[in-house]
């Protein structure tokens, strides 16, 4: 007997989504793909230059999320949100000398943890008014295990990963999802000799995960192997962490 296939959770069509560093790389392909799902509009975040793909629903839009003033100005303009997409990020390979990586170490937690956190903040009252509020943070595989030479990187995925498990429970009317790609192909990564995802077909991996409701992603192949080892692990102690902190 065919099996009917499950009702998606989630709808993207008629949302307005926003999408941070969409100009290139895994921002670029979650914008082209969202589109097949007819939303009402993507706030396409770009920092220095917009992308290089036009399209009606597509609306460019400056946000450099270390900027205070360039958030305020953004959150204003965008007024009614359903989705957040915190995808901006950067790798700084781990430094020899102590104080240039601590600096690294700052740049990278600022831009991984603190801005999105900021960005969440004002953005909340739109994310709050929306029927079916979504915040998806662009996480990593690299959250559950140090890579050498991108220690300082790590790290700071890692703290996105706990701050994402922080907004399900501060938040819980809104649905908070982690996305942990493995090596993609995009400018990150570029020299890199490990085997890596194409960014278009995690893009559709992402959105169709989404739409199932799921709260964790893992889009490709290597990121799947991660998950066959911490996925479960990682959701169950959440759960029992709620219920402990309940009682
Ligand atoms: N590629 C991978 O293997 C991989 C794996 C796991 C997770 N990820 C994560 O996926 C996300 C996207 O990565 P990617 O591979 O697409 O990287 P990418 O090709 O290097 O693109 C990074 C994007 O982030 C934007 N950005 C950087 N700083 C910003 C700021 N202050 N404000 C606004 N936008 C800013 C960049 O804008 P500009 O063009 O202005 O620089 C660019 O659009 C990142 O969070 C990354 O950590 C990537």
């Amino acid at each position: 007997m065919p099996i009917a296939p499950s009702t998606p959770r989630f709808d993207l069509k008629d949302r307005s989504v926003l999408i941070t560093g969409a100009n290139r790389g895994l921002g670029a392909a979650l914008c082209k793909t969202i589109l097949q799902y007819s939303p009402k509009i993507i706030h396409a975040g770009y920092r220095t230059a917009p992308g290089e793909f036009e399209d009606p629903l597509n609306s460019w839009c400056q946000l450099d999320i270390q900027d205070e003033a360039s958030v305020a100005t953004a959150a204003a303009s965008i007024g009614e949100l359903d989705v957040l997409i915190n995808n901006a990020g950067m790798l700084i390979p781990t430094a020899a000398d102590p104080a240039e990586e601590r600096a690294n170490l700052e740049a990278m937690m600022d831009l991984h943890l603190h801005n999105p956190l900021r960005l969440i903040d004002a953005l909340l009252p739109s994310l709050q008014a929306s029927s079916q509020p979504m915040i998806v943070n662009m996480i990593s595989m690299a959250a559950f295990a140090s890579v050498p030479g991108c220690e300082g990187y790590c790290t700071s995925k890692a703290a996105l990963h706990a701050a994402t498990q922080g907004l399900r429970l501060k938040h819980p009317d809104i649905h908070c999802v982690g996305v942990y790609p493995g090596p993609t192909a995009t400018d990150m990564t570029a020299g890199s000799t490990a085997p890596l995802a194409d960014a278009m077909k995690s893009a559709a991996t992402i959105l169709s995960g989404l739409c199932e409701g799921k709260t964790a992603i893992f889009p490709d192949e290597a990121a799947l192997a991660v998950e066959s080892l911490v996925g479960a692990g990682v959701a169950t102690l959440e759960q029992q962490f709620t219920i402990l902190l309940s009682d």
